[in-house]
């Protein structure tokens, strides 16, 4: 909103970043400020403000669901340019958000993860035949590359019944690859300086979103061509399943918005979980050992076990350990709320109804109720016990309220098995010296993380 049109708070620190501009790295940068002018400012970047937030006690209001709900930022704005209204960046009040949750929700109840556990189990093995073949020639990995892989064949498999081979291709996927560019298009996009010429990268944004709607095409295609309505994964609800009050279906616009979206949100996220908890693992001794102790308990020398759906259930360590790695790195690091009303938050932020305010979640997850130590990597914070005894709101890797990730059991189901898979099979060797840095296309990923792999014998 303009700033004339807001009403004085003097509590807000102004932070104008016009100067040096958006940072490559904008949640970095963020975080920064949120250090230095503390949990709540007001980012101004040439004619844009925005408010940003990362306190418990303001969380714990902002997901008040009677005074908020998920609020659409400037950067989602632009990723509907390619996503149009999938369920990740529908407005609330646009009818086929609610249409299309009601629809696809089964697709996402607990049950549901038993049908995609053999195709999940299929692509981790794809991930250990390669890095066999890493290990075996002495090489190391790229990891958060391999992590894209595997999590964008398993929502290809599972979701889609299609096949991206990942694996089987010397460079990422190019779904992947333009993707990524057009996730850094949006990202970038509320940086640019005034008046300057953007049309050479609106041209390549326009190219490589038109390639993401012709894979998606392609991936329809090949549902249509098989004649099979009865599949009730979630391209099979998109194309089949009537909405369980009405009877309407999804239109074929919409459809494609929510496969793009699912082909996106369905592995970004995950892949750079996994990068993350492999991250700490490799630095972390302890958590390792403790780590392969809990798979060694299921699977004993097996090399290549073949882990059950209740199997993943029990591997609570290897849980807590993804966890942690969300709580340091929340891969989609940031969700944007809005005032239902004119409100007062925290009792000293005026807010107009329609407000945007926006948690950093990485500095929500580094507040003080998460004890003296928040940089530190501990996984012991997510026993049963301690998260009985802080607060559900200090941790919100999957935002909020009705909004929130609906693919939280998904992401989770997959990395645990493969996270469990990984550390029951290999010895892991920082032969790089790995110093974590951190790349923005809008999630989070390590970037340039080589990890040297030697195969666990029985005496390890
Ligand atoms: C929404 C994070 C995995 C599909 C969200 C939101 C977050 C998030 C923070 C809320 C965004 C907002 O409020 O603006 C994550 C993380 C994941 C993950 C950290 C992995 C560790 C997945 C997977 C799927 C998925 C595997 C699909 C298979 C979605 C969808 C929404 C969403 C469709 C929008 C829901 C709605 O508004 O109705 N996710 N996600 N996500 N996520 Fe995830």
């Amino acid at each position: 909103i303009p700033a004339d049109a807001r009403p004085a708070d003097d509590a807000v620190p102004l932070v104008d970043i016009s100067g040096g501009g958006l940072a490559e790295t904008p949640v970095q940068q963020a975080m920064e400020l949120a250090r230095v002018h503390g949990p709540v400012f007001r980012r101004r970047l040439n004619e844009h403000e925005h408010l940003f937030v990362s306190s418990l006690d303001l969380v714990t209001e902002l997901a008040d669901e009677t005074r908020f709900s998920k609020g659409i930022s400037k950067t989602l704005d632009y990723v509907r340019e390619f996503a149009g209204d999938g369920l990740f960046t529908a407005y609330n009040d646009e009818p086929n958000w609610a249409k299309a949750h009601d629809i696809l929700m089964p697709a996402f109840a607990l049950g549901s993860m038993r049908t995609y556990h053999p195709a999940m189990l299929r692509v981790a093995r794809r991930v250990m035949d390669s890095w066999d073949r890493r290990a075996a020639r002495g090489e190391a990995v790229d990891v958060a590359d391999d992590m894209t892989r595997m999590t964008l064949d398993t929502i290809g498999l599972a979701g889609f019944g299609f096949d991206f081979d990942s694996f089987g291709r010397a460079t990422p996927h190019p779904f992947v690859e333009a993707m990524v560019r057009c996730l850094e298009w949006s990202m970038k996009r509320l940086g640019r300086t005034p008046g300057a010429d953007h049309s050479e990268q609106d041209q390549e944004f326009e190219r490589d979103s038109a390639y993401l709607a012709s894979v998606v095409d392609e991936v329809i295609a090949a549902r249509t061509k098989s004649g099979d309505t009865s599949v009730d994964d979630l391209l099979g609800l998109m194309l089949g399943a009537a909405h369980p009050e009405d009877g309407t279906t999804l239109d074929a616009a919409n459809i494609r918005n929510q496969v793009i979206t699912f082909l996106i949100a369905g592995h970004e996220t995950t892949s750079g979980t996994l990068s993350f908890a492999l991250y700490h693992l490799l630095k972390d001794p302890t958590a390792l050992r403790l780590a392969q102790r809990e798979a060694d308990e299921l699977w004993g020398d097996n090399p290549d076990p073949d882990p059950t759906f209740e199997d993943i259930g029990k591997l609570r360590f290897t849980r807590q350990v993804l966890s942690e790695a969300l709580r340091l790195w929340p891969t989609a690091a940031a969700f944007t709320r809005q005032a239902r009303e004119d409100t007062l938050l925290g009792g000293r932020v005026p807010l107009r109804a329609g407000e945007l305010v926006t948690v950093l979640t990485p500095m929500l997850h580094r507040d003080p109720a998460w004890g003296d130590n928040p940089e530190l990597f501990d996984p012991a914070r997510f026993t049963p016990e301690a998260e009985a005894a802080r607060s559900p709101h200090a941790y919100k890797p999957f935002g909020t309220g009705e909004r929130a990730c609906i693919g939280r059991q998904f992401a989770l189901h997959e990395a645990t098995m493969l996270l469990a898979l990984l550390v029951h099979r290999y010895r892991f060797v920082d032969s790089a010296h790995y110093q974590l840095r951190i790349k923005e296309s809008l999630t989070l990923k390590p970037h340039g993380f080589a990890l040297s792999l030697i195969p666990r014998t029985p005496a390890d």
